[in-house]
């Protein structure tokens, strides 16, 4: 008698595909990237991530209840300011809408939310990169961790639950844990943005906060070069040693290899970040009729979990939970 392996049988209806899916997405497993603008009332929209917009304090509020309704439980804040200078420290008052907005998401929803902040300098630079310049027009390194333990230090003391250093100095993880702790801060997290690639899909987040890099200048003397995948385990393994308590891969899409290579070695949670450039490519090419935008946001967020994330920063968090 022949044997026929026939796979098809467990794809044959809804029922038996749900029995053996091996990934699922859940609500809480998603944080939703969010900018809070200064100076504005209305929440803003931003033309290169339509659906997507800067809130104001009070607006980001509102947005927070109905995240919370939806399961969504964590967001990951960005200031917005026309105030910008060389080392970026007006981002360390703590009047600034970054603090006021983390203290005001605390003192309304308390511990229902896990209010996470970026932690870096080019929204608040003149010159749009993530650190300090020297004489040569170079990113400073160790400068910039200066700047960055303020930052830490600022938000830290207006109640953010993690900080999340995005700006890919050598030792910024080690040099915010130690001040965080320094100041008492031990409960305030590090997620670090550890294999975070020099990548074109930025694109539209920087119209998001206003960033524009000077003399047309890009990243890839501090990010990291998509030619490269094992630099990628190092800077995780670096993070993990200095403190980090998650690491991130950025961007989501185009570095599922990394993100899979990462997650047997990394004991720590891992998530990934699907970034303003795979946000919007979906609206446009849905937007134009090309593809369907409900499948196509499915099926790209199942992927990042099934490569290995453990949670997913996306712009998309509120509408995907509304379907889940
Ligand atoms: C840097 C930062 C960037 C993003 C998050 N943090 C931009 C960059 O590195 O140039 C990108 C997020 C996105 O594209 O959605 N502070």
């Amino acid at each position: 008698m022949e044997y026929f392996r026939r796979p098809r049988r467990l794809r044959s209806t809804s029922s038996v595909r749900d029995l053996v899916a091996e990934t699922h997405l859940r609500p809480e497993h998603f944080i939703l990237p969010m900018f809070i603008r200064e100076g504005i009332d209305e929440p803003t929209p931003i033309a290169s991530m339509p659906g997507v917009v800067q809130h104001s304090v009070e607006s980001a509020k509102e947005e927070v209840r109905g995240l919370l309704d939806l399961g969504v439980n964590s967001v990951l804040l960005f200031g917005v300011t026309d105030h910008k200078d060389d080392d970026g420290s007006y981002a360390c008052r703590s009047d600034f809408v970054l603090q006021r907005s983390i203290s005001e998401l605390k003192a309304t929803f308390g511990d229902q939310v896990f209010v996470m902040s970026d932690l870096c300098l080019d929204e608040y630079t003149t010159h749009g990169h993530c650190g300090v310049l020297d004489a040569k027009g170079t990113v400073a390194n160790d400068p910039t961790l200066v700047r960055y333990q303020e930052l830490a230090e600022s938000l830290a003391r207006a109640g953010v639950d993690m900080v999340a250093p995005s700006g890919m100095m050598d030792h910024q993880v080690g040099a915010i844990r130690t001040r965080l702790d320094d100041i008492g801060a031990t409960d305030c997290g590090i997620l670090a943005y550890s294999a975070k690639y020099a990548s074109a899909l930025y694109g539209p987040f920087r119209e998001a906060v206003d960033v524009e890099i000077a003399d047309g200048g890009d990243r890839r003397a501090y990010q990291q070069d998509y030619r490269n995948q094992r630099e990628a385990l190092l800077e995780v393994e670096l993070d993990i040693a200095e403190g980090a308590d998650m690491v991130m891969v950025k961007p989501a899409s185009y570095y599922l290899d990394v993100l899979a290579r990462v997650r047997p070695v990394c004991p720590i949670p891992l998530l990934a970040y699907q970034v303003s450039g795979e946000y919007s490519m979906i609206v446009a090419a849905s937007n134009a009729g090309f593809i369907d935008r409900d499948q196509t946001i499915v099926e790209s967020l199942t992927a990042i979990v099934r490569a290995g994330a453990d949670g997913v920063l996306t712009y998309f968090a509120k509408e995907v939970a509304a379907w889940l």
